[in-house]
């Protein structure tokens, strides 16, 4: 069995720096793993297209989503972020869910009794978000609102929730956006801004696996002055390949 996983927690004081010149993204994965994500990630978009028209709903930790196409479903691993969002958010904290997707986390943040303010570039994802803060009963305590990052978004939070596209292609259209970030340009500018809104007690909630660059998210952070630790992981065989998924808590 080959491996697409590493052993994060193991490294991080050792991470090479990315250097002043890190805007220009070169993947740290070999030809013959870059090949296999690309092929995965063609054959998710196929499946994800072929879904056609109708939304999905979803029943997930105790909250209902529904899901239109062209918005990130609720997957297998989508609990690891899930439920650590229930354990991390306290009554009466401000939390911001970056890349919002279907608002599930929000929606969970917000159940919590958190002050939640969602973001997304993506329209649909947008509007499904605000109907299913609605939808939940939770539409007075979280705004939704549209954002490219942080551009529209003032201020400091105790927790940031983050799942990141994973890969670092150019996306066709607004389905491919929620998987992918050109040359992760947008989790670059994230890490590079998040601190300015952190309050003093914030903290953050990674989510990401080894079918995205994980090498390069944990140098972006460790560049970015942050440390991290594994609450949650997961792995599972794809073709052959081990692919590991993590929520990391950052500080
Ligand atoms: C992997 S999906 C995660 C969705 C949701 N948080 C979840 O866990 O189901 C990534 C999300 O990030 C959003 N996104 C991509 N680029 C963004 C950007 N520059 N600013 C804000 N959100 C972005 C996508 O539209 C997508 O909804």
């Amino acid at each position: 069995m080959r491996s697409l996983g590493r052993e994060p927690e193991h490294h991080w004081a050792m991470a090479e720096k990315l250097g002043d010149d890190a805007s220009g993204y070169t993947p740290s994965m070999s030809e013959a793993q870059i090949d296999q994500v690309r092929s995965w990630h063609e054959r998710a978009y196929r499946e994800g297209r072929a879904e056609g028209a109708a939304d999905q709903t979803f029943n997930y930790l105790g909250v209902s989503v529904v899901v239109p196409p062209e918005v990130m479903p609720v997957n297998p691993m989508s609990h690891l972020l899930g439920e650590a969002v229930l354990v991390e958010v306290h009554e009466g904290e401000r939390v911001l869910d970056m890349g919002t997707g279907s608002g599930v986390n929000a929606v969970l943040a917000a159940t919590r009794g958190a002050d939640v303010l969602a973001v997304d570039t993506n329209p649909r994802a947008v509007d499904a978000a605000r109907a299913n803060a609605a939808l939940n009963g939770v539409g007075d305590r979280l705004e939704v609102r549209h954002s490219d990052v942080f551009a529209n978004v003032k201020g400091t939070f105790d927790l940031i929730v983050f799942d990141p596209p994973f890969r670092w292609f150019r996306p066709r259209d607004l389905l491919e956006s929620a998987m992918t970030d050109e040359n992760y340009e947008a989790m670059t500018r994230f890490f590079r801004e998040a601190r300015q809104h952190l309050s003093p007690r914030g903290r953050m909630l990674i989510f990401f696996g080894t079918s995205g660059d994980l090498d390069y998210l944990r140098r972006l952070m460790v560049d970015c002055g942050f440390s991290a630790e594994v609450l949650a992981h997961d792995e599972l065989i794809r073709d052959g390949w081990k692919v590991e998924y993590f929520t990391f808590r950052v500080t």
